[in-house]
């Protein structure tokens, strides 16, 4: 089995833990067979970036906010955990199209073996995959599941435009995060919650917390692709930097007067495809305080996040909610 060994949300009680690592283990098997198509090659394609990781933390969301419901385990909340996963590496096959990253959960990418228009179309088998699988759902389950593609499609576009003239570029960067990364965590935390059998109260008040927790994951992602060393994350750090997308450290370090920075501000201004400029710039932005800036915001975020949560009953599962905005905002110091 290629799941996850630990659970990639830290939860406390032995027995929850138990539960949802016996229940993803359903997801995972469920998996297994949607990426199945009945050409080889497709399956082939549709199952590599599946079989070669990922930590299932979407999947997980959803299992754990079903348990503020009454009927945690049903199939829907399994089958809701599977299309959040599908919607996710989906996205996954166009992001490394578009970042033209050649490592993806510490495999090659799928472009890199298959070229651009196969991983393109596999991304687009999946994320129909994914769209057969919450029909089982309903027409609601459709309804926002399109939402949350047309917001992380929105945020992955704009992501590639500078803001607009007066817009404010801090302001533009998180919308785009909120698009591309905290709309599918918000509607893992909705599903969960939903298909689990919460309160509409305890629903609307997760969505809330994953978005903004799932802000600050990307917000965090941002900043160990400037921080980490290669091999730590599956991914090729700098590729934000060598892409020219001013994230969170950037955009900070932009804002600096002083004229120490001249030099970053300069390799900044210009493209960073060349090896020597780029490492130049990863290694002054690395010392800057930009990236403390950046982290000390992850950290307010995270308590936002958690801040969403005082309409969710005290418990184990609150816990772990608020556990993991702890891990968001701590796994870049
Ligand atoms: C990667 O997401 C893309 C981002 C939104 C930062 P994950 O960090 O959840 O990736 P996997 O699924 O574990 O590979
Ligand atoms: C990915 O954003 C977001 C989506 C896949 C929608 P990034 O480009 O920052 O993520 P990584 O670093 O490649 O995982
Ligand atoms: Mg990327
Ligand atoms: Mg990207």
């Amino acid at each position: 089995m290629s799941g996850p060994a630990a659970l990639a949300l830290p939860v406390g009680d032995d027995g929850l833990a138990a539960r949802l690592r016996e229940r993803l283990e359903l997801v995972e098997v469920a998996l297994a067979g949607h990426v199945r198509s009945r050409a080889a090659f497709v399956t082939e394609t549709a199952s590599h970036l599946m079989a070669a990781g990922g930590k299932r933390f979407r999947p997980l969301l959803v299992l754990l906010a079903a348990e503020l419901g009454d009927h945690p385990a049903s199939d829907e909340v399994i089958t809701a955990a599977c299309v959040v996963e599908l919607t996710h590496l989906a996205s996954l096959y166009h992001d490394d199209v578009m970042d033209e990253a050649d490592l993806r959960r510490g495999a090659d990418a799928a472009h890199t073996r298959w070229g651009n228009h196969v991983a393109i179309l596999t991304g687009d088998f999946l994320f129909s995959k994914s769209s057969e699988l919450t029909a089982e759902l309903g027409a609601d389950a459709v309804r926002i599941q399109a939402r949350t593609f047309t917001r992380l499609v929105e945020g992955q576009i704009l992501e590639t435009v500078a803001p607009q003239p007066g817009e404010d570029p801090l302001e533009h960067y998180l919308e785009v995060v909120a698009g591309k990364t905290g709309s599918l965590i918000a509607t893992s935390a909705r599903y969960g919650a939903r298909f689990g059998g919460a309160s509409r109260e305890v629903e609307d008040a997760l969505t809330a917390y994953g978005e903004i927790v799932g802000s600050a994951f990307q917000l965090s992602d941002d900043i160990i692709d400037i921080a980490s060393e290669s091999g730590e994350s599956g991914k090729t750090p700098g590729t934000d930097l060598r892409e020219g997308v001013p994230t969170l450290p950037v955009l900070m370090a932009q804002a600096s007067t002083d004229p120490a920075d001249a030099r970053l501000l300069e390799l900044l201004a210009g493209e960073l495809t060349d090896d020597a400029l780029h490492a130049e710039a990863l290694d002054l932005l690395r010392k800057h305080p930009a990236l403390d800036q950046a982290r000390a915001y992850v950290v307010a975020r995270a308590a936002e996040a958690k801040q969403q949560l005082v309409a969710v009953p005290e418990g184990p599962v609150r816990a772990a909610l608020e556990a993991f905005a702890d891990v968001v905002a701590g796994r870049t110091a």
